[in-house]
Formats: structure tokens, sequence, C-alpha cells
């Protein structure tokens, strides 16, 4: 099982159209994928057309109370694909977890119950680096970066890059950034191709070699409840996707290798 959180502290780089694109063209591809909320914007679960008023409990129930994460699950309408949602209580929770002992490993508690039950669990991380962040840092093995290719931003990536260090130094030494994902990519700009090329230049082979381009597809996906390779087939933003997820699978193996003697 992979566990990869999506992390940027910058907002509105495309966490959560990675997360929910991405998680459903693995399940496409057949594997068993489950996309955790952590954003009390709660995109992530509107995009599933999961309504706030109807749902009785939450991911912040989880992480603040006794609720266990099996209770919040939500099938979708893609096969193997589940999600926990989130809700804009959520805002709260940093605020009632910040007094707790053992207030950053929450989350990697109470998913030790799902063991070895998905293949993928997406993690989509709110825009800040406060504590439910943190939390999801502890609880992944993994974190992609999804990066906007419109605005030269790598003074936010390397304070992101510094607090996945820490993390990993404090909390999780097993935690790696495992991939970089350029997003909303205009080949016909001179700054995203500017931006693509100092990534590689920066981070190297961690950058996938799929980019994302910006697709106005993508943009219009949320509203009809679906994921773009249901929403818009044959799309850029459908094949983009399917190539980010295919190029995911074939990193399974390495990851396997890399994690096996630790655990
Ligand atoms: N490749 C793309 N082409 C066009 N629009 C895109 C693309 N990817 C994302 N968007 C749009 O950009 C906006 C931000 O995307 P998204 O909500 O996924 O970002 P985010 O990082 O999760 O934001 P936040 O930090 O607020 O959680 C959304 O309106 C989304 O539809
Ligand atoms: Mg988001």
């Amino acid at each position: 099982m992979r566990r990869i959180a999506l992390a940027n502290q910058k907002g509105g780089v495309a966490k959560t159209t990675t997360a929910v694109n991405l998680g459903a063209c693995l399940a496409e591809l057949g594997k068993k994928v489950l996309l955790i909320d952590l954003d009390p914007q709660a995109n992530l679960s509107s995009w599933f057309g999961i309504k706030q008023e109807d749902l009785e409990r939450s991911i912040y129930d989880v992480l603040i109370g006794e609720t266990k994460i099996e209770e919040v699950l939500k099938d979708s309408k893609v096969k193997g694909l589940w999600l926990a949602p989130s809700t804009v209580e959520l805002a709260g929770a940093e605020r009632v977890l910040a007094n707790e002992a053992g207030r950053e490993i929450v989350l990697k508690k109470k998913l030790a119950s799902l063991a070895e039950s998905y293949d993928y669990i997406l993690l989509d991380c709110p825009p800040s680096l406060g504590l439910i962040t943190v939390n999801a840092l502890t609880a992944s093995r993994e974190v992609f970066i999804p990066v906007e290719t419109k605005i030269l931003a790598l003074n936010g990536l390397v304070t992101l890059v510094s607090t996945i260090n820490l993390v990993k130094k404090k909390l999780n030494p097993l935690l790696e950034v495992t991939g970089i994902i350029p997003c909303m990519y205009d080949g016909r700009t001179n700054l995203s191709r500017e931006v693509l090329e100092q990534l590689r230049a920066r981070f190297g082979s961690k950058v996938f070699r799929t980019v994302i381009r910006e697709n106005v597809r993508l943009a219009e996906c949320p509203i009809s409840c679906l994921p773009i390779h249901l929403y818009a087939p044959g799309s850029p933003g459908a094949q983009d996707y399917m190539n980010l997820a295919l190029e995911v699978v074939l990193t399974e193996k390495q990851t396997d290798e890399n994690s096996r003697p630790q655990e």
C-alpha cells in the first residue's frame, strides 16, 4: 500500500484536481484507492457530490474523536475508488488538537486499521503547513507536490521541502518526496516552459515526465461530480492524468523495494 500526501502550502496549484483525477485513473487501472479530504474547504468531497449537510460524520470526527476511519468512508461512481470526506468543521481541528500529546500522529494512528485494504491512499492537504498538513506528512510514506507552472514559485517549494525534511527528521524518517507534478502547463508561453525547465534543473528525476496541461475541461469537471476520464474522455486533462497514473504505477516496484527493509 502506498500512502501519498498531495501537499503544497500554496493555494490553487491543483492538489485537489490531482487527488481526484490521479486517484480515479489509478482505480481505472484496477487499483483500490482511498482519497482522504483533509481540507476544510472540502473541495474534494463536493467534487463527488457530497453535501455537507447530509454528512453525519467526517474526517473531523476521526481526527478529534473516537470515530474510526472506516465509519466515514463513501464509495464513488468509479469502481475501486473510495473517499473520506471533510467538512468546514475541520477548520477547528487544529485548535482542538493543539493541546493534545502526540497531536502530530493522530491521523497515522487512525489509518493503521486500514492496514493493507488499499493499494493507494491519497491525502489531499489544505493550503497551509499547519497541524493537519503535518499529520498528513506523518501518516504518509511519500509526498507528491503539484506545482503550478504558470508562476515561478521555487521559494515556496524550498519552504515546503524544509518542512517535509523537518517532519522526516522528527516524526517520520521514511518520508520522501517521490514526485513533483507540473500542473496547468501552457506550452505556448515562455513562462510555463521556463518554470518546467527550472523545476527539472532543481529537482531532476523527482519531476514526473508527465506534465498536466492547462485544460478548461478540468476546471469545469467538479460541477459534473465526476472525474475527468468520465466527464470528458479523450480530453487533454483525461489523457494527462491517465499518463500520470501509468507513470505512478511504474514506480510501484521501486517504492516497494525502498520500503521493504524498514517495515
Ligand atoms: N490543468 C488544469 N487546467 C485548468 N484548470 C485547472 C487545472 N488544474 C486545476 N485547475 C483549476 O485550478 C483551480 C485550483 O485547482 P485545485 O482546487 O485543484 O487546487 P488546490 O491546490 O487544491 O487549491 P487549494 O489550495 O485551494 O486547495 C480550480 O479552479 C481547478 O479547476
Ligand atoms: Mg484543494
